[in-house]
């Protein structure tokens, strides 16, 4: 008996080398001209695909899932956050469900470190000032745009995992002082290699930070973990920065506090929202209060090449009749 290869339905434009190796491998259905798929489109895709490759645009909630044919046994997921997916649903219909980890660590490290300079040295507002129309910029001032001095600030990182880890190096070779909450302390030697002070507590953590970073993932615990409450904690000075997911703090709280200069600033490459924008945020980022990117975190060829390689190891290992390398399993939720 001749085996079919596996039906993969991919929801958007992968890089070109991926889509190439997915049809050498699966019956790859791949969407070559990029157009988001709607609701109907989804629950199409889950009737009739073996494996759904689903990235962060798509919502993959229980109402889709409810809609799974048969042959659906895995969604090997091109992202790394899952928050997308109704994981708890999929796990509990027997579909596997994998993620991309690890390959994006540096790309959205250095995204995360881009918008720790941005915002306090005032990056995109000096890149402004040298093209705009009228004379903005008429040459060397003492006393013109000057921003805040980075080093020796202290950083509090949100999330400690592998992209925190990566932020915290960074940031540590720019003179910055590390503090992190996370979920679980730190093994002592990260701890020392990496100079970093443990707070258990967030609300006492977040009272002493300069700049916070959030790099947790968004979970149902996550969600508005910087609420309207915490962000009252940060200085007045301090500045925040999300390159995770923008469900992580309530961004109407937080736009209100940048309105009231309770807050120096914030760079955000994610919204809660995504992909609106409050538009009292751009009015701040047109003030120069806030610097804005439309989620470029892993937003590299390489990084976005690799992300696709781990999509078809999780599904040729899985068709193989293997455990896949990257499996969500629920303790990560
Ligand atoms: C992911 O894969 O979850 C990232 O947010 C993409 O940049």
């Amino acid at each position: 008996m001749v085996r079919r290869k596996p039906l993969v339905v991919v929801t958007r434009k992968l890089p070109d080398s991926v889509e190439t190796r997915m049809r050498e491998l699966f019956d790859a259905q791949l969407n070559l001209d990029d157009v988001p798929m709607d609701q109907a489109a989804l629950v199409e895709a889950v009737r009739t695909a073996d494996v759904l490759v689903p990235t962060l645009t798509d919502r993959i909630d229980s109402a889709v899932l409810s809609q799974a044919g048969e042959n659906l046994r895995l969604i090997a997921s091109f992202s790394n956050g899952v928050d997308h997916i109704d994981v708890a649903s999929a796990l509990n219909r027997g579909i596997t469900v994998t993620n991309t980890p690890g390959v994006l660590t540096e790309d959205t490290a250095d995204m995360t470190m881009a918008l720790i300079l941005a915002v306090p040295r005032r990056l995109a507002e000096g890149a402004q000032a040298v093209i705009a129309d009228k004379d903005e910029w008429l040459g060397w001032s003492p006393t013109w745009m000057l921003g805040r001095r980075i080093w020796g600030k202290r950083l509090g990182i949100i999330g400690m995992g592998r992209i925190g880890q990566a932020v915290a190096r960074r940031a540590k070779a720019f003179g910055l002082q590390i503090h992190y909450h996370n979920r679980r302390r730190l093994p002592t030697a990260v701890e020392e290699m990496l100079d970093a002070t443990y707070w258990d507590s967030l609300d006492q953590m977040l009272a002493r930070m300069d700049i916070v970073s959030i790099n947790c993932p968004h979970t149902p615990a996550t969600y508005h973990l910087l609420s309207a409450r915490r962000l009252k904690l940060l200085k007045p000075e301090a500045y925040v920065v999300n390159t995770a997911r923008g469900e992580v703090i309530d961004e109407n709280a937080l736009t209100r506090q940048l309105e009231a200069g309770e807050l120096a600033g914030a760079g955000l490459d994610v919204f809660e929202h995504e992909p609106a924008v409050n538009p009292k945020l751009i009015r701040l980022a047109k003030q120069g209060k806030v610097v804005l990117l439309p989620h470029l975190g892993s937003a590299t060829l390489e990084g976005r090449v690799d992300m696709g390689e781990k999509v078809i190891v999780n599904i040729k290992t899985f068709m193989d009749g293997h455990r896949p390398p990257d499996r969500v399993l629920p303790a990560m939720l």
